[in-house]
């Protein structure tokens, strides 16, 4: 029998019943989790799991990966439609690539030290947020809704969003809007830049491409609207300001 046959085999058989829970989760797996992702998704996700051209994966809660059956599937067979691709890895190397990603949204967390009341009063009234960001049904459109925020960013980057808004605006899924010298208008996520194109997705949900010789005109989150509160605020509001966020959980 040909030697590879058995490869063949293996890549046809049913999917097994995917557990729940990840079943390698020890130290070791991590480690060679670590050696997997730097190999297969650091280019993308980048080697701390916080930009590039993937999504952030340093995240407390990933939005489409919530368990780990969910982020095991995700990497085994990627996202259509998307650049994410999937990765032909035996169950024990997407295992352990899984506990490898779960690692990056522990990053030293920061230490939520205020007190989220206070912080609630220091949000609608000195911060006066609610003008530009909408929670729950109130609030204004300016910038995006913190509706659950604390769910889907950590407590260092909502610091960093408050005193120094530009040096935080994820380089990833960047908000961008371009005009075409022939007059088409699009707004949409950047996927990838380079020197010469720029391809971004719609709000539809539909990848485009552009030249850049095209384009007439762009505009990037980059330079952020969001003003900053360096020395608007005690360190004491701000505290409280991060712990207010933190704790917002999308629950109203
Ligand atoms: C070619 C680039 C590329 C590679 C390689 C890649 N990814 Fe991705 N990944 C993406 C992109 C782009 C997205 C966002 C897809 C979208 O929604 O458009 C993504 C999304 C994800 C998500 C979903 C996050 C969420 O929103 O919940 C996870 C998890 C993920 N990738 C993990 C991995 C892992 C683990 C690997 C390596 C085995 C990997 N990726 C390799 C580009 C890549
Ligand atoms: C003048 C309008 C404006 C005001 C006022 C404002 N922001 Fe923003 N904010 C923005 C814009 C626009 C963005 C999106 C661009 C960016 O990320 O820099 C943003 C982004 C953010 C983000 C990042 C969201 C994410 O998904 O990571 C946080 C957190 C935030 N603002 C918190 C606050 C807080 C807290 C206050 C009040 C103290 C506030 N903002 C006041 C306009 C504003």
């Amino acid at each position: 029998m040909p030697w590879w046959i058995p490869f063949l085999l293996f890549q046809l058989q049913p999917p097994l019943e995917i557990p729940e829970k990840n079943p390698h989760t020890t130290a070791a797996d991590v480690e060679m989790g670590k050696r997997l992702y730097l190999g297969r998704c650091g280019g993308c996700h980048g080697p701390t799991g916080d930009g590039g051209k993937g999504a952030n994966l340093a995240v407390a809660v990933l939005p489409r990966a919530a368990s780990d059956r969910a982020l095991y599937r995700i990497i085994r067979y990627g996202i259509p439609d998307t650049e994410m691709p999937g990765s032909l890895m035996d169950p024990h190397e997407l295992w352990q690539t899984v506990a490898f990603v779960r690692s990056l949204g522990q990053v030293p967390a920061v230490a939520i030290t205020g007190n989220a009341e206070a912080g609630a009063e220091v949000f609608r009234n000195k911060g006066a947020c609610l003008g530009c960001h909408a929670l729950g049904n109130e609030g204004g459109r300016m910038g995006p809704s913190l509706s659950g925020i604390g769910g889907r960013r950590g407590a260092g980057h909502l610091r960093a969003k408050i005193v120094d808004p530009a040096s935080d605006v994820p380089d990833p899924f960047r908000l961008v809007q371009l005009t075409t010298k022939a007059g088409k208008a699009v707004r949409g996520i950047r996927l990838n830049e380079d020197t010469y194109s720029i391809q971004i997705r719609d709000f539809n949900g539909n990848p485009q491409s552009f030249w850049k010789a095209d384009v007439a005109a762009m505009t990037s989150e980059k330079k952020t609207n969001m003003p900053s509160y360096r020395n608007k605020l005690s360190e004491t509001e701000l505290n409280d300001l991060v712990a207010f966020l933190a704790s917002e959980k999308g629950n109203r």
